[in-house]
C-alpha cells in the first residue's frame, strides 16, 4: 500500500493567535505535522515543548519549532505574525508596519520553495491577504484570508443566543472588510431554513429589527470589547483558522466567509474581501454570489472602497 502523504502546517508567529491556533489544531487532530516559526525562537521552542507534552492526551502529531526552510514541504502556511491592535486602534491602523513585516515573511517562505496555500490571519487581514498574493506570486485561489470567518461565527452565536437555538441551525453571514465597514447579510439568513424575520414573527413575536441591528453592532465591535478587557483576542480566531485549515486539508468544499480575491463577483474587481467561498484542497474553489439586496450591495461596495483607499503601502 502506498504511503499517504503527510500533511504539514507551518505557523508563522507564535504569539497569542499563533499559539492558540496550534493548540486548537493539536486538539482537533487536523494535520500530521506542525512547525512553529517565530522571530523569538525560544518562545517557539517553548510552545513546541509544551504542546508535545499534551500529545499523550490527543491524537498523534509531529510538532517542532523550526525555520523558514521547513516551509518547503508545508501544505499550508498560516501567517499570524505582526503587530496587533492596541486598545483604541483600528485594524487599518496596522497597515504600514504589518505590510513591511509581511514583505519579509512572504519572501522568506517563498525562498524555501513553498508551493502550497497561504492562510493570512494578521490584521488588516484583507489588505495583508492582497499583499501576500502580490508578494508571493501564487494564484489568488491559494492565498486566503481569515476574512469574516470569525465575524460570521460571532453573528451566528449571538443570533442563536437571542433565539435560543443551536448555533449550528443559524445560517447568516457577515461580509466585507474584517473591520468597521463589515455588513450583516439579512437577505437569505435563516434559522433551520425558515427566513430569520419569519422565524422571529412566529417564535419570538416580541423581537424587533432594532434587536437584530444591535446584535450586528456587537459582532462588528466585539474585538474592541475583548481587547479592552483582556488585551487581545485569540481563541475565536484560532478556532476559525482551524476550521478553515480543516476545510482545505480534508477537501471539504465548505462554504466559509473568507477573504478572497474578487474578479467581477458582486461587481467588484481587484480586491480581497470577506465573501462566502467554497474552500477545498485547492484553496478557494469558487466565490458564492448571494442574492443580496441593493442596500447590502451598496454597503459591500463601500467596504471594498475603504480597503482600496488603504492599499498604498502594498504597492510602495
Ligand atoms: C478579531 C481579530 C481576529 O476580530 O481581528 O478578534
Amino acid at each position: 500500500m502506498s504511503e499517504r502523504k503527510l500533511t504539514r502546517i507551518a505557523v508563522i508567529g507564535t504569539g497569542f493567535v499563533g499559539s492558540s491556533y496550534a493548540f486548537a489544531m493539536l486538539n482537533q487532530g487536523v494535520a500530521d505535522e506542525m512547525v512553529l516559526i517565530d522571530l523569538d525562537k525560544e518562545k517557539a521552542h517553548g510552545d513546541a515543548m509544551d504542546l508535545n507534552h499534551g500529545l499523550p492526551f490527543g491524537s498523534p502529531m509531529k510538532i517542532w519549532s523550526g525555520d523558514y526552510s521547513d516551509c518547503d514541504k508545508a501544505d499550508i502556511v498560516v501567517i499570524t505574525a505582526g503587530a496587533n491592535q492596541q486598545p483604541g486602534e483600528t485594524r487599518l491602523d496596522l497597515i504600514d508596519k504589518n505590510t513591511k513585516i509581511f514583505k519579509g515573511i512572504v519572501g522568506d517562505v517563498m525562498a524555501s520553495g513553498f508551493d502550497g496555500i497561504f492562510i493570512v490571519a494578521t490584521n488588516p487581514v484583507d489588505i495583508l491577504s492582497y499583499a501576500t498574493w502580490k508578494f508571493s506570486g501564487l494564484p489568488q485561489e491559494r492565498v486566503i484570508g481569515s476574512g469574516t470567518i470569525l465575524d460570521t461565527a460571532r453573528f451566528r452565536f449571538l443570533l442563536g443566543d437571542y433565539f435560543n437555538i443551536d448555533v449550528r441551525n443559524v445560517h447568516a453571514y457577515i461580509m466585507g472588510e474584517h473591520g468597521d465597514t463589515e455588513l450583516p447579510v439579512w437577505t437569505g439568513s435563516n434559522i433551520g431554513t425558515d427566513p430569520i424575520h419569519s422565524y422571529m414573527e412566529k417564535y419570538k413575536p416580541d423581537g424587533t429589527q432594532e434587536d437584530l441591528d444591535e446584535i450586528f453592532v456587537n459582532v462588528r465591535d466585539a474585538a474592541y470589547h475583548i481587547i479592552e478587557r483582556k488585551g487581545a483576542t485569540h481563541y475565536g480566531i484560532a478556532m476559525g483558522l482551524t476550521r478553515l485549515t480543516r476545510a482545505i486539508i480534508r477537501n471539504e468544499n465548505s462554504i466559509l466567509t473568507v477573504s478572497s480575491y474578487l474578479q467581477g463577483e458582486y461587481d467588484l474587481e481587484d480586491v480581497y474581501i470577506g465573501v462566502p467561498a467554497v474552500v477545498n484542497r485547492k484553496g478557494v474553489q469558487r466565490i458564492v454570489e448571494l442574492n443580496i439586496s441593493e442596500d447590502e450591495k451598496e454597503k459591500l461596495h463601500h467596504s471594498a472602497n475603504v480597503l482600496k483607499e488603504n492599499m498604498e503601502p502594498v504597492f510602495k
